[in-house]
C-alpha cells in the first residue's frame, strides 16, 4: 500500500509528512502557476493562482497539506482561464505598463501573462496613485506595482530577520508599509542585499544602478518560460520563524 502519494494531472507524484501539493508538485517537477509562493518561506495563498480541483472542492496548492490519495486537476483549460483573469485583474490593479518598466523581461507577472496567453488586459485600468518611495539611496519602492504578494514582508521577517515591510489596509485600501519611524526606507535598517529587496516579482522593489545591466531581450523571461525557471528555484533558508 502507497500512502505517499497524490495523483497530480493523472500522474503519480510522492510526498514527504508536512509537504503541501505545492512542495510536492515542484519537488516531482510538476508545475503549478503561482505568484505568491517562494521555496522555504511561509505560504500565504494570497495570489489564488495556484488554485487547483480537488474533488468537487478548489483549493490553494501553496496551503493545501499534501494527504495521501488526493486527486488533483491543475492543467485544465477552466483553471487557466481563471489564472488568466486573475493575473488580468492585477494587471489593472497597479501600473504594470511593461515597455516602460526596468523589470521587463524579469518580472513575473508580465511573464505569468505570457505562460497563460493573456494577450490584454481585459479589465479596465485603475490607474493606482500610490507612494513612491525613493528615499533609500540603494533601494527604489514603487507601490503602483505592487501586487501585495507578500513576499517581501515573509523574505525581511523569516531570512533577513528585519521585519521591515508589512501591508495594511483592506481592499482596495491595500498597500506596501514600511516598518520605520518616519515610514521611509531610509530610516529602516533594509539593505540591498537583503532577501526583501530582490524576491519582488515585479518592479515594486528595485535595486537603484543597476536596471539596465542586463539588456532588454537577454533577461530571464525573455528566455525561458516562467513554468522552467519556476521548477528551478531553489529553498531559501529561514532564519526566524513566521509567527503571526
Ligand atoms: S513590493 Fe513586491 S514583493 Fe513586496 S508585496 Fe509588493 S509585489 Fe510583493
Ligand atoms: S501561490 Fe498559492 S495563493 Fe499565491
Amino acid at each position: 500500500m502507497d500512502d505517499h502519494t497524490i495523483t497530480i494531472d493523472g500522474a503519480e507524484i510522492p510526498f514527504q509528512q508536512g509537504q503541501t501539493i505545492m512542495d510536492a508538485a515542484l519537488a516531482a517537477e510538476v508545475y503549478i502557476p503561482h505568484l505568491c509562493h517562494y521555496p522555504g518561506l511561509t505560504p500565504r495563498g494570497n495570489c489564488r493562482l495556484c488554485s487547483v480541483d480537488m474533488g468537487n472542492k478548489s483549493v490553494a496548492a501553496c496551503t493545501t497539506a499534501a494527504v495521501a490519495g488526493q486527486q488533483i486537476s491543475s492543467d485544465t483549460p477552466a483553471l487557466n482561464a481563471a489564472r488568466k483573469s486573475i493575473t488580468q485583474m492585477l494587471f489593472i490593479e497597479g501600473n504594470h505598463i511593461c515597455p516602460s518598466c526596468e523589470k521587463s523581461g524579469n518580472c513575473k507577472l508580465q511573464a505569468m501573462g505570457y505562460y497563460l496567453g493573456m494577450l490584454d488586459e481585459h479589465f479596465p485600468q485603475f490607474y493606482q496613485r500610490r507612494e513612491i518611495d525613493a528615499s533609500h539611496a540603494d533601494i527604489l519602492l514603487d507601490r503602483d506595482r505592487c501586487i501585495l504578494c507578500d513576499l517581501c514582508v515573509r523574505a525581511s521577517r523569516e531570512v533577513d530577520g528585519k521585519d521591515v515591510f508589512a501591508i495594511a489596509g483592506r481592499g482596495m485600501d491595500a498597500h506596501l508599509i514600511v516598518n520605520s519611524s518616519t515610514g521611509k526606507l531610509i530610516d529602516s535598517n533594509m539593505a540591498a542585499s537583503d532577501l526583501a529587496a530582490n524576491i519582488c516579482p515585479v518592479g515594486a522593489i528595485l535595486i537603484k544602478q543597476e536596471g539596465y545591466q542586463v539588456p532588454i531581450g537577454q533577461r530571464i523571461y525573455d528566455q525561458n518560460m516562467i513554468n522552467e525557471v519556476g521548477l528551478q528555484e531553489k529553498a531559501v533558508k529561514k532564519t526566524k520563524q513566521d509567527d503571526d
